[in-house]
């Protein structure tokens, strides 16, 4: 009995020895300790054996039985480890992966600095509709029926009287009617026009900026817009106030910046004049105020409105509109 046990010992654990994968292993622990092993029918027939011989034997086969399995469970976990460490597309070694952080949508971020430059010198900020009623769009600021403006061709009509706002400036209407001078407020908000290219979408982003006091005049236009170029750009950074046209002011001026591509020397971007515009301006119209419900001659004011996305693609040289759209996260991610 004893003979046999050694002699079980040495062939189950050469074979544990030499077994070089789960498999062979498998195959050691089914023919020593599996249900029909060698070691397993042993242990059965000490149950045969002389009553004297009984509780060695059983102890004996017992040990060895254990020893076997441990050496099994041992070789195992090298086994295992090995196929870790060697495995292919696994390398331990390398780092982890990064978990990104978000960050804001450069409109958004631009639209907060320039609030952020007016919010310093004293303005408010003002939210009203995007869904907004031909009467804020138009009517109450001199936009006649027949006006180009309310052409269909730029203007989503939501029914007869409703339309998504073409413009911010809505919203010097709307704080008129609601407050008395002195006003002074801005309107950051998207607008919405039927118009779709590459220098064009049909939703974009304006800040609207209204001021009215008594005894405002152009000069204060003049100022108030040049001390913003001069933050949102830079100080150096040179403009001029041409003369324009808006129903709802007079005088009505545009600004223009020099182009931040060529420094004004004349480049495609700026279509060869050295300039480029980015906001419309001017003094508010007596007719705006007659709307408003303002005593005729008694205040004056100036209202201006520029848009977020080419004031952010002059900022950060982006040549084309539709990128702040396409959701493109490495584009995004660089703000
Ligand atoms: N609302 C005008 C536009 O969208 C801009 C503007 C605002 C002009 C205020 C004058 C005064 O083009």
């Amino acid at each position: 009995m004893e003979k046999e046990l050694k002699q079980i010992r040495e062939e189950a654990l050469c074979a544990v020895n030499e077994a070089k994968d789960l498999e062979s292993l498998q195959n050691v622990s089914v023919k020593y300790i599996g249900r029909k092993g060698s070691l397993t029918l042993m242990l059965r027939n000490v149950a045969n054996l002389p009553a004297d011989q009984k509780p060695l034997a059983g102890k004996l086969t017992n040990i060895l039985k254990k020893e076997i399995e441990e050496a099994i469970e041992k070789a195992t976990e090298k086994i295992e480890a090995d196929i870790a460490r060697k495995a292919p597309g696994i390398d331990i070694t390398l780092p982890g992966r990064p978990a990104y952080q978000g960050n804001l949508h450069p409109i958004t971020k631009v639209t907060e600095e320039i609030c952020s430059i007016f919010l310093r010198l004293g303005f408010e900020i003002a939210e009203g509709p995007e869904v907004e009623s031909d009467y804020y769009n138009f009517e109450a600021l001199n936009i006649p029926k027949n006006h180009p403006a309310r052409d269909m061709q730029d203007t989503f009509y939501v029914s007869g009287d409703v339309v998504l706002r073409t413009h911010t400036s809505p919203m010097q209407a709307r704080v008129m009617e609601k407050s008395k001078p002195p006003i002074r407020i801005i309107a950051p908000g998207k607008v919405y026009r039927c118009d779709s290219d590459h220098t064009h979408t049909p939703m974009f982003n304006q800040v609207e900026g209204l001021l009215v006091d008594e005894n405002i005049s152009f000069s204060d236009l003049k100022g108030i817009l040049t001390i913003f170029v001069h933050q949102i750009f830079d100080k150096n950074v040179k403009l001029r106030f041409r003369p324009s046209f808006f129903p709802f002011t007079e005088p009505s001026a545009e600004v223009d910046i020099e182009c931040v591509m060529c420094r004004g020397k004349g480049c495609r971007v700026c279509s060869q004049t050295g300039w480029l515009e980015i906001l419309g301006s001017g003094m508010v119209h007596p007719y705006v105020f007659e709307k408003a419900g303002y005593e005729p001659g008694k205040y004056s004011g100036f209202a201006f409105g520029t848009g977020v996305e080419r004031i952010a693609m002059l900022k950060y040289g982006i040549d084309d509109l539709r990128k702040f759209y396409e959701n493109d996260i490495r584009f995004l991610g660089q703000f």
